[in-house]
């Protein structure tokens, strides 16, 4: 049968630096049954990993001497953080979340998938901008409609263009049309950091910054440089099979950003003609990915030929036809985001890691409003098939 003086010397063996029994983290112990005991600990950290440590050793310790354990834990709260700071540090603090957009490959609607989702935010009464920091193709200025406009420089900061209710910069308005750069490693750091301080950002809800594809110094230096609320992962369902989406993810978890969710582009296609949606590449593969990463699917957004039209004339289907079924997507994408934003940010403000407010902060943007446009539904000699 155990005794506590039993308990109390195996006890006295897991060390913690120095033993639980030595730190005092023991508060109680109370027989429980012959061969089992309920211990009362009353710990320092509030790490999960630090309790969990603990319990496991107290098992393997007791279980030594046959003996059974009910851990009680005594711990204090966890500090009210930013969850993903990975430095701590936020060099543009008048901006509340920032949501990273991410691919692992390019060319899979991540920039679409940017703009669209900013402006149905935008469209939902949050204050919007986007930064975009795909320094190796940078197309925000074509999809927001803002080539050929000039960057307004004041003082020794650029201002961000407005366009459908959303505050934009991008690399490509800050170089020379078609400068071409080999971007290297600290480039890229100074870069990113540029475009968060020395561009006059309003008070925003919401950044969505368009990255480049892939995992490499763009990522890592933007969670250094900003507590990032959380990431979304754009894919395509058959990159899915070929892992690159997974990379994207893995990152996220890496840099211990949220993964807000991922949203799957060219999911079917949407006939122009008959409306119907038909599997292209495989739909619904994201699904089984969102579980895996503990995350959502956003949305399923089909290849609709009205997307590219609307990427390429700088007018974005969801301001512009706001009844297609594309447009309904990403408004319902744009709301479990922000749901997920104002999740993590209740759950840990920012403020208290923001050092300091830079000069130059000033007000907000206001979102825009909605043209309506139906599509037409025709059944007739389309060549899909329905
Ligand atoms: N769902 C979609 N339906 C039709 N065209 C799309 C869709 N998503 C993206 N596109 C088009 O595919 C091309 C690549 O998209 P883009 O957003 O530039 O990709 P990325 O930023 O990942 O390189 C663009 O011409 C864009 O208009
Ligand atoms: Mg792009």
């Amino acid at each position: 049968m155990a005794n506590i003086a039993d308990i109390k010397d195996e006890l006295a063996k897991v060390l913690f630096q120095k033993s639980i029994i030595d730190f005092g983290f023991v508060k109680d112990i109370e027989i429980t049954s012959d061969n089992s005991c309920t211990l009362f600990l009353d710990i320092t950290s509030s790490a999960p990993e630090v309790e969990e440590t603990l319990r496991k050793e107290i098992n393997e310790t007791l279980g030594k001497i046959g003996v059974t354990a009910t851990i009680n834990v005594k711990k204090p709260e966890a500090p009210k953080q930013q969850s993903n700071s990975v430095s701590g540090s936020n060099i543009a603090p008048q901006i509340k979340n920032f949501v990273m957009v991410s691919s692992g490959k390019g060319g899979v609607g991540k920039s679409t998938t940017t703009v669209n989702l900013a402006v149905a935010a935008a469209m939902q009464g949050k204050r919007v901008g986007i930064l975009d920091a795909d320094i190796y193709g940078p197309n925000i200025p074509r999809m927001m409609g803002l080539i050929g406009q000039e960057v307004e420089i004041v003082g020794n900061k650029a201002k961000p263009f407005s366009a459908y209710g959303v505050d934009v910069m991008s690399m490509g308005s800050l170089m020379e049309e078609g400068q071409a750069l080999i971007w290297r490693g600290a480039m890229i750091m100074k870069a990113i950091q540029q475009l968060l301080r020395d561009i006059l950002w309003e008070d925003l809800d919401i950044l969505f910054i368009d990255m480049p594809p892939g995992t490499g110094d763009a990522q890592l230096t933007l969670a250094q440089s900003v507590p990032v609320t959380c990431g979304v992962n754009v894919t395509t369902p058959q990159h899915v099979a070929l892992d690159d989406s997974r990379r994207s993810l893995d990152m996220f978890k890496k840099l211990h950003i949220p993964i807000g969710g991922i949203v799957e582009n060219m999911s079917g296609f949407i006939c122009p003609e008959c409306n119907t949606e038909s599997d292209i590449f495989g739909m619904g593969t994201c699904e089984e990915l969102a579980k895996q990463y503990d995350t959502q699917v956003l949305s399923n957004l089909p290849i609709e030929p009205a997307i590219r039209e609307g990427g390429d004339a700088g007018k974005p289907i969801v301001y512009f036809n706001p009844e297609s079924v594309s447009a309904k997507r990403y408004m319902e994408a744009a709301a479990k985001l922000i749901a997920y934003v104002d999740e993590v940010s209740d759950k840990a403000s920012n403020e208290a890691i923001q050092p300091n407010t830079p000069p130059g902060v000033s007000a907000c943007s206001t979102a825009g409003a909605a043209s309506t446009q139906q599509s037409s539904h025709n059944s007739g000699g389309c060549g899909c098939g329905h």
